[in-house]
């Protein structure tokens, strides 16, 4: 949940380290901090709140390690900040992921004398390394000791005040070391220093090791690792705002290139994977949050085109079903960012039952791709807005053309989706970006909103909600327009904004019927249709694309929440309490 960077080298580390943890942001910010090899001391600084765009002078140094933080234990404040130390400040540790166990290690460390600053658990680390240390251990030996101890996840960077290098350890939270012509960087994610290589080691579990002059991997055996580095072909450009005021605004309006990309894969590539569904006894899509509602709108696809019926389990309930998992189920996981816990764990499970793993994720290089026995990448580029936008109908665009493919309509399927990524120019014109700004204005003081929707666009309704409630805090609640009656529409009254979503398709007189029914008690309803109806209080107007209606529908609700959060002065690239993956359970 958190984002951890060092970097060893012949330029200024902390300088890098510091513009590196910038790019980390997206990971967590609610405070942040770094620690700097200053001779044979160590300088640190930590502070609450998010980096944005501060600029700081620290000491000039060819080793730095740093850390940007999601609160999980202890609230957030700078004693709880990363770097955490040992009682003499010999060592620092920066730490992503959550130690099970340390109230355990903890108690006995302050037994054994050591005292605790902060209320994390990261913090048990440092007090253990040192523990060891006084053993006489090296510091390899010592974070081979240490990690042995540790229950749960981590990617941990660790400094001593005398060594020149970096010390690392991985589990369960992704790690990777970026080999540059001038040093090297550890860090969460290949975004923190891809200006500087794109040449890259990704760690896999329970490996450990150090960089000074070279990387040196060892597994916890201490039996040495030889890791090939690979390159990875993501640019500077695509993790920059070119020219946009937030990222959301940038990924919103590239989905007319990142939807038509995340079906460019080759023809026989997608009939393999869809070979798979077809032959696969139980087929499950998970996935969290919005990837989660991508399978959901997916699921409608597949019975309606392909005529299958594919199972959908939120991620984190997953583990409960393996009970009917079979070596002959295919598990579909759908994750942008390939590290979320919720994901990564169902997966893990379905292993063990000797299920198969088909991961559709955004990167290439992570943990969901590894342990995945097929891929299928969405190749949108990075994602940097914390609220998922491109790679939302990017999953869409990839599942639609596989239940197309499935039916034996590739050409079909892929025209679909061809025409929806056209639509985009269409439903974010000019005319349509004003009316959109026009309703966000109306729609910024409410305290309620409620989005419907059936069939295809039922899911849809829940993603309108979470990307209202994700970057304005207006409480918004999807539905389908059936279950409205069954008891929420109590919470209609005069002028409660509801967002209808409306398509030309079979589910069209009865959400209009639904839409009545919430008029009739005072609501102010908005229309996401081709076509204007007199209950609608204000249109939005969508093309008509019918079976890939979903993959555009979303966007001007997208683009709605993005000006809603704006003109409440919300940072829509850095919601609060949030974070892009999320790494703990
Ligand atoms: O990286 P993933 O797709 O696995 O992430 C899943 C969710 O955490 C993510 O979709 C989350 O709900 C976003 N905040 C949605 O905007």
């Amino acid at each position: 949940m958190c984002g951890i960077i060092g970097y060893i080298g012949n330029e200024n580390a902390s300088e890098l380290v510091f513009k590196g943890l910038k790019r980390l942001e997206y990971r967590g910010y609610d405070s942040w901090g770094i620690a700097i090899k200053n001779g044979n001391e160590i300088f640190s600084k930590k502070c609450v709140g998010a980096i944005g765009d501060a600029e700081y002078t620290f000491p000039k140094s060819m080793v730095a390690i740093a850390h940007t933080r999601w609160a999980t234990h202890g609230n957030v404040s700078e004693i709880n900040a990363h770097p955490h130390f040992c009682c003499k400040k010999h060592i620092a540790v920066v730490h992503n992921g959550i130690i099970e166990n340390y109230h355990e290690l903890r108690k006995e460390l302050e037994e054994k004398g050591h005292e605790f600053l902060s209320d994390t658990d990261t913090e048990v680390i440092a007090h253990l390394l040192e523990e060891f240390l006084e053993k006489g251990y090296n510091l390899e030996k010592a974070l081979k000791e240490t990690v042995k101890k540790l229950e749960g996840s981590y990617a941990i960077l660790v400094i001593h005040k005398d060594d020149h290098a970096i010390y690392f350890a991985k589990k369960d939270s992704p790690l990777c070391i970026g080999i540059a012509d001038h040093g090297f960087f550890v860090a969460s994610d290949p975004v923190a220093f891809i200006d500087h290589t794109n040449n890259i080691i990704f760690l896999e579990d329970y490996e450990i090791g150090y960089v000074n002059t070279h990387p040196k991997i060892f597994d916890i055996h201490g039996k040495e690792k030889y890791r090939k580095p690979i390159k990875v072909d993501w640019k500077l450009e695509q993790a920059e705002k070119n020219g946009y005021e937030y990222y959301m605004e940038k990924e919103i309006f590239e989905q007319k290139e990142t939807i038509i990309r995340a079906v460019s894969h080759e023809k026989e590539k997608i009939e393999k994977i869809t070979k798979l569904i077809d032959n696969a006894f139980g087929v499950f899509f998970i996935g969290s949050g919005s990837s989660y509602y991508a399978c959901l709108v997916s699921s409608y696809i597949f019975s309606k085109i392909a005529k299958k019926h594919v199972n959908v389990v939120d991620a984190s309930e997953f583990g409960y079903y393996k009970h009917f998992l079979t070596p002959r189920t295919l598990i579909v996981a759908v994750s942008q960012s390939g590290e979320t816990a919720d994901v990564l764990d169902a997966v893990k499970k379905a292993k063990e039952k000797h299920a198969k793993i088909l991961a559709i994720t955004n990167v290439i290089s992570s943990t969901l791709a590894r342990i995945s026995d097929y891929l299928l990448p969405m190749q949108a580029g990075p994602e940097i807005c914390v609220v998922s936008t491109k790679t939302f109908t990017s999953q869409l665009a990839l599942l639609t053309l596989l239940a197309y493919t499935l039916a034996g309509k590739y050409n079909e399927g892929k025209e679909k989706i061809i025409e929806a990524a056209k639509a985009i120019e269409t439903i974010l014109s000019p005319e349509n970006k004003k009316s959109i700004e026009e309703l966000a204005k109306k729609l910024k003081d409410k305290e309620h909103i409620f989005c419907l929707g059936r069939g295809v666009s039922y899911a849809l309704a829940l993603e309108a909600a979470l990307k209202i409630k994700e970057v304005t805090y207006i409480h918004a609640e999807g539905f389908s327009g059936g279950f409205l009656k069954h008891g929420t529409i109590a919470l209609i009254e005069k002028d409660t904004p509801c967002i209808v979503f409306a398509p030309k398709d079979e589910t069209y007189k009865e959400i209009i019927s639904n839409a009545q029914e919430v008029k009739a008690r005072g609501a102010f309803v908005i229309g996401v249709s081709p076509e204007n109806n007199k209950v609608f209080d204000y249109w939005i107007k969508v093309p008509n694309l019918k079976e890939a209606t979903a993959i555009a529908n979303i966007i001007p609700i997208q683009y709605l929440a993005y000006q809603i959060a704006k003109l409440k002065g919300y940072n829509p690239d850095r919601p609060r309490n949030l974070a892009k993956s999320v790494t703990v359970k």
